[in-house]
């Protein structure tokens, strides 16, 4: 059987650390990726960390015949679609950009992908899908999707629809979406990780900037919500813990004789304040970080973490990572970045 792994926007944050992980398990991953929210230098450190450069097919995901004639050439056993933009604040302001390229970039490719052969695919979802959950902060797959309140958000709630028509369509295909929670840190040599281009909106980028000095203060948003401590609660998972729930993911879809969409959580089962994160930050790494609280950001959940059951029973995967892991590694690659400059 062939080896290689069709990775879409595998230069990203997410995909990079797939691809190594991926690489790890035998795997000859080959990204897919134009570098719109990536920089090439991503391609030395996966050379930094694996001893070997990546196949890359340089490209927009939307060009169908470019991944057809790609698959007509080349024996590919699975596909990982993570390229998307994926700023929900950008997606209110350029709505079409994101049905454009996270709507379309998908029907592209699961269009090469099921025409072409039945080739395994697993798609990014995101635990956005959910929604402000009503009366319950453990979400599970059983737990009822709500509309949600950003065009990104739709997108990944359209995403998995079109795939579940798709497989209604044709019931021998292989195909996984997998409900990210909230990615942090970085590769623990510090050669990949987070590249936020702009002024992050996330929560760890913006501590580890404000670390390096680059903003004055992190403004924690909102401190009377109905939470341990008054500040949003989520589920934190380390990204290298995600990687690795992907190649489970491939595997699992290798495995199957017959089709099926399997969609899964993948967080850590377990939910942090902000403020928990923010002092496992001071704590893990030694410092001081300048904060302050400020007025609630407008569509924030108050509390979500992931029931991960179906992800343990059916990919045999949990994350491995803890918390103070993942704010070490993040800030060992802010630094590492800020060396370079
Ligand atoms: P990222 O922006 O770091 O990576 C996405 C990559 O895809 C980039 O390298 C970009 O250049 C590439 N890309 C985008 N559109 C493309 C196109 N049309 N053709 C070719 N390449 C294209 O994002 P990420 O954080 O690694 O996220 C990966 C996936 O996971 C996305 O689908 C995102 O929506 C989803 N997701 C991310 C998070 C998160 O917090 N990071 C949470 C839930 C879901
Ligand atoms: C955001 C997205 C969500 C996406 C997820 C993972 C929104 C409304 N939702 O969610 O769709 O799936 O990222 O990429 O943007 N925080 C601060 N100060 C900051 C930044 C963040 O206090 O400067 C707080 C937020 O209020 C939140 C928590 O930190 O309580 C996490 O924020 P963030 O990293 O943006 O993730 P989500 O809000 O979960």
């Amino acid at each position: 059987m062939s080896k290689k792994v069709l990775v879409t926007g595998g230069a990203g944050y997410i995909g990079s650390h797939t691809i190594v992980e991926l690489s790890k398990a035998g795997y000859k991953p080959v990204i897919l990726d134009d570098f719109r929210n990536s920089d090439e230098s991503v391609l030395k450190g996966l050379r930094g960390i694996i001893g070997r450069d990546i196949e890359l097919l340089k490209g927009d995901v939307s060009n169908t015949a470019l991944i057809q004639s790609y698959l007509r050439k080349e024996a590919v056993c699975g596909i990982i679609h993570f390229a998307a933009n994926k700023a929900v604040g950008e997606s209110v302001e350029k709505p079409l950009l994101y049905y454009q390229n996270n709507v379309e970039g998908l029907v592209s490719i699961l269009k090469a992908a099921s025409e072409e052969q039945n080739i395994p695919f697993v798609f990014s979802s995101s635990c956005t899908v959910y929604g402000e959950p009503k009366g319950q902060k453990e979400v599970s797959e059983q737990t009822a999707k709500t509309i949600p309140t950003s065009p990104y958000g739709f997108t990944k709630w359209l995403g998995e629809q079109i795939i579940e028509d798709l497989f209604h369509s044709n019931n021998q295909l292989r195909l996984m979406s997998l409900r990210y929670f909230n990615p942090i840190g970085a590769h623990e040599s510090a050669l990949i990780g987070e590249l936020p281009i702009g002024k992050p909106n996330n929560l760890l980028p913006f501590i580890t900037q404000t670390a390096a000095g680059i903003h004055e203060k992190l403004k924690i948003f909102g401190a009377d919500y109905p939470t341990v401590d008054g500040t949003c609660v989520r589920d934190y998972i380390h990204v290298v813990d995600l990687a690795e729930a992907h190649v489970k993911a491939l595997e699992f879809l290798l495995k199957q004789q017959s089709g099926c969409h399997e969609v899964v959580n993948i967080g850590t089962g377990k939910g942090s304040s902000v403020l928990e994160v923010v002092h496992a930050f001071e704590k893990v790494n030694n410092m001081a970080l300048n904060y302050e609280f400020a007025p609630n950001r407008p569509g924030d959940v108050i509390e979500i973490y992931a029931n991960v059951d179906y992800a343990e029973a059916l990919l045999g995967w949990q994350a491995k990572r803890s918390i103070n892991d993942a704010v070490r590694d993040a800030w060992r690659w802010e630094q590492s970045i800020r060396a370079k400059e």
